[in-house]
C-alpha cells in the first residue's frame, strides 16, 4: 500500500533582502532615446521609471548586496549558508556561475551553488529548488536570490523592449519552520517549450557563439514577440493561481497577499480580477522598477513588507510566468 510521504519540516522563507542600483531610467529620459511617450508607457505596461545600474556593475553585484541585507536581517554570517543558488538570465558570465562569484564576494565558505535559467520564472523555480534541500533535512540555511541586470542585454533603440526592462536583485533564506503554521505549502512548474521562439536572445551561446555579424545582427539582445507573451501570460498565470488554490482547498477570497511577477501591470490585474481579489492583496511595484525578470518577487515581497501588508500566518501566492515559456506558481505561509 502506498503512503504519503512526509518532509521532515516544511521549508519556511526566513528573511529578505533586496537591491537596486541607485541610477534610474524613467519614462522622460527613454522619451529622448526612442520614439515612445510616457502616457503609452503608463498605459500599457505600467511602468513609471526603472533602476539600471552604472558601467562595470554586474548581476553578482546586485546579489551579494541583496545577500548582506537578508543576512543581516537574520542576524547570521555568510559561513552559516549550506548553499547558494541564484535565478538569472543575465550571469556576470556564462562561466564560472554567478553563484560562485557570489560565494567568494560574500565569503561564505561553506557553501556550495549553482545558477537556475529560467527567465522571469527563475525566481519561484529556485525557491522550490531551495525548499527541497531544506526539506529533505540535508541542509540547515539555503540562500535563494533572484537578480538580473537587463540593461546588460536590452537594445535601447528598441522601443518595443527597452521601455519594460529594469535591473534589481533580491534574496531570501530558507530554513526549516517550526511546525505547519508557516511555510512553504504547494508548488506548480510548467514549462512550453514551443514558446521559446516568442521571448529570447538569439547569440552568446553554443549555437550562435559571439562574431562581428551576430553583434551587428543585434543577436545580443532580448527579442520579444510581446502579444504573444502578454496572451500566455494573462491565461497561463491565472491557470495556475486557480489550480493550486483549489487544490489545497482554498479559494481566492481566502489569499492575505498575491505577490506576482512583474511584466506588465495589465497581465496583473487579468489574474487578480479572475481569482476575484481586491486591489489590496495585489502587491504590485512595477511602477517603480520595471520588469526586473527574477528579480521581481522578491522585490515585490520587500514592498508588501514595507507597507505593512505581511504578517506571520498569511497565506501567500507566488505567481510567474516568463520566457520558455516558463510558468510556476508558489503557496506559503508567511513566516515572519
Ligand atoms: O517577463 C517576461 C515576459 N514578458 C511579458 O510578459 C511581456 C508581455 N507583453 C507585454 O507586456 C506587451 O505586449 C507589451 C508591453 C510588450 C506591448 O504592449 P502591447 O499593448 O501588446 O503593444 P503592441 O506590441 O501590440 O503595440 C501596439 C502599438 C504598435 O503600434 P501600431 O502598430 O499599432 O501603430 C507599436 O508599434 O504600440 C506601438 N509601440 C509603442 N508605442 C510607443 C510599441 N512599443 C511602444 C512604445 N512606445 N514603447
Amino acid at each position: 500500500m502506498s503512503q504519503t510521504v512526509r518532509p521532515r519540516a516544511r521549508a519556511k522563507i526566513s528573511a529578505l533582502g533586496t537591491y537596486v542600483p541607485p541610477r534610474l531610467l524613467t519614462n522622460a529620459d527613454l522619451e529622448k532615446m526612442v520614439e515612445t511617450n510616457d502616457q503609452w508607457i503608463q498605459e500599457r505596461t505600467g511602468i513609471r521609471e526603472r533602476h539600471i545600474v552604472e558601467k562595470g556593475v554586474a548581476t553578482s553585484d546586485l546579489a551579494v548586496e541583496a545577500a548582506k541585507k537578508a543576512l543581516a536581517k537574520r542576524g547570521i554570517a555568510p559561513t552559516d549558508l549550506d548553499a547558494i543558488m541564484i535565478a538569472t538570465v543575465t550571469p556576470d558570465m556564462l562561466f564560472p556561475s554567478t553563484a560562485c562569484l557570489v560565494q567568494h564576494k560574500l565569503g561564505a565558505k561553506g557553501a556550495w551553488g549553482f545558477d537556475l535559467s529560467a527567465a522571469c520564472s527563475a525566481f519561484v523555480y529556485a525557491l522550490q529548488t531551495g525548499t527541497q534541500f531544506i526539506e529533505t533535512g540535508a541542509h540547515k540555511k539555503v540562500m535563494v536570490i533572484g537578480a538580473d541586470v537587463m540593461s546588460s542585454i536590452i537594445d535601447y533603440t528598441d522601443r518595443a523592449t527597452c521601455v519594460i526592462f529594469g535591473d534589481g536583485a533580491g534574496a531570501v533564506i530558507l530554513e526549516a519552520a517550526e511546525d505547519d503554521s508557516t511555510g512553504m505549502i504547494d508548488f506548480i512548474h510548467e514549462v512550453d517549450g514551443s514558446g521559446g521562439c516568442s521571448l529570447y536572445m538569439p547569440g552568446g551561446g553554443s549555437l550562435n557563439p559571439a562574431t562581428h555579424e551576430t553583434v551587428d545582427k543585434k543577436m545580443h539582445f532580448v527579442h520579444q514577440d510581446g502579444g504573444a507573451v502578454f496572451k500566455y501570460a494573462v491565461r497561463k498565470m491565472a491557470e495556475l493561481c486557480e489550480k493550486i488554490l483549489q487544490r489545497n482547498g482554498f479559494k481566492g477570497s481566502d489569499l492575505n497577499m498575491f505577490i506576482p511577477h512583474q511584466a506588465n501591470r495589465r497581465i496583473i490585474s487579468a489574474t487578480a480580477e479572475r481569482l476575484g481579489l481586491s486591489e489590496d492583496k495585489v502587491i504590485i511595484n512595477i511602477d517603480r522598477y520595471g520588469n526586473t525578470t527574477a528579480g521581481t518577487i522578491p522585490l515585490a515581497m520587500h514592498t508588501a513588507m514595507e507597507e505593512g501588508k505581511l504578517k506571520k500566518g498569511d497565506l501567500v501566492l507566488l505567481a510567474s510566468v516568463g520566457a520558455g515559456f516558463t510558468a510556476g506558481a508558489t503557496l506559503l505561509r508567511w513566516a515572519y
